[in-house]
């Protein structure tokens, strides 16, 4: 067995290193620093947006985004069941109700088919979001948005450099966010994005990132905010980063490709869909889902694939079954199956943009043996 390969690892050898060299020799580490608006309006341009307000993480991004929209107690919410909790956090602190969708079973993106039923006369937004490397259907979210009088969340945090039918992800909501988490393609090591057309929206988000501070009277608040700033520091390596985002795009198209052409003759696996007639798949990471023929679910082929020095990670645990939520009284007695399978039977294997073209082999080789 060779070294452990991680489920995820960055690549930083482009102009990180300079442009960290520049804060620090201009001592520009704040969030007051340049690369801070450079960053904004340089991510901001490529997603097709007018304003990009940089934050801490893509939960911050979340949070201030819900926020930023006024949503509260008797508002309803809908976004997909299988997702980060991330997406449901300030809904429910809000005091609004999270209303679930579940996936479709093929594209593993919510299944936007089931949205209409769920609107009320109290749904304010729906909240969609991008799993994994193929965009949501956007038509008919956009037409019920339009025809309901409602607001979009688009959460991009998966889908840096995708397009749906051409147009950029991040590109559709009233508000849209990301994430620049390390197994993001773009990364600042902790970091995120607010990207909208909506001078308003803007002016707000900006003021929640930073307290609420008001121009005339800096230490008197009319609203609470948080301190959600990017610094100069973080902002750096994502200009740097954002250089290269048309080749990292690229590379985890062929990853995947890749992980695909090795997999295909393996029975008793569901691989990621290649295309939709909207998106080819980015391959954000590369999931696997286990058919019922395999007679154990995710948790153990991760277990025999980390004895095999192959790092590996869950899908994510639908919102309807967290313990923290049910505690809260939150969808007792709801199911969502599809969900729910993909929790049970779903993992992903090495995704990272650092992942050697040998290192991926051995990772399908691994996955072969251990369904054998
Ligand atoms: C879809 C989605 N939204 C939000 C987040 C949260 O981003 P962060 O980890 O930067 O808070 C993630 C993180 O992976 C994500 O995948």
């Amino acid at each position: 067995m060779g070294d452990f390969i991680p489920v995820n690892e960055p690549l930083l050898d482009g102009n990180e290193k300079k442009y960290l060299d520049e804060c620090i020799d201009t001592a520009w580490i704040s969030s007051e620093g340049p690369f801070v608006k450079r960053f904004e309006q340089e991510f901001a341009a490529r997603m097709g947006r007018k304003h990009g307000i940089a934050v801490t993480n893509g939960t911050a991004a979340l949070d201030a985004a819900v926020e930023a929209l006024d949503i509260g107690p008797g508002d309803e919410v809908i976004l997909p069941a299988f997702t980060i909790i991330s997406c449901i956090n300030q809904i429910v602190r809000s005091g609004a109700t999270p209303v679930l969708v579940d996936s479709d079973p093929v594209s593993w993106n919510m299944d936007v088919n089931q949205i209409e039923a769920k609107i009320t006369p109290r749904t304010k937004a729906i909240m969609v979001v991008h799993i994994f490397g193929l965009p949501v259907d956007m038509d008919p979210v956009l037409e019920l948005v339009e025809r309901h009088g409602l607001k979009l969340i688009e959460d991009a945090a998966q889908m840096q450099g995708q397009e749906y039918r051409g147009k950029p992800c991040g590109s559709f909501g009233d508000l849209s966010t990301f994430s620049f988490y390390p197994n993001k393609h773009v990364t600042t090591g902790e970091g995120g994005m607010i990207l909208t057309d909506d001078d308003q929206l803007a002016e707000t988000c900006r003021g929640l990132r930073n307290l609420c501070f008001q121009p005339q009277k800096r230490f008197v608040h009319e609203r609470l905010g948080w301190n959600l700033r990017m610094t100069n520091l973080q902002a750096a390596l994502g200009v740097a980063q954002l250089e290269r985002l048309d080749e990292f795009v690229a590379r985890k198209r062929a990853m995947g490709a890749r992980y695909s052409d090795l997999l295909k003759g393996v029975s008793g696996v569901q691989l990621p869909l290649a295309k939709t007639n909207f998106a080819g798949n980015v391959y954000w990471i590369y999931g696997i889902i286990l058919d019922d023929s395999i007679d154990f679910g995710a948790e153990e082929a991760m277990q025999r694939l980390a004895e095999k020095g192959i790092g590996c990670r869950p899908f994510f645990c639908p919102m309807h079954q967290q313990p923290v939520l049910l505690r809260m009284g939150l969808f007792e007695g709801e199911s969502c199956p599809v969900a729910e399978r993909m929790y049970q039977r779903g993992f992903y294997v090495p995704s990272g943009m650092a992942l050697t073209d040998e290192q991926l082999e051995q990772v399908a080789h691994g996955v072969k043996e251990v369904l054998a």
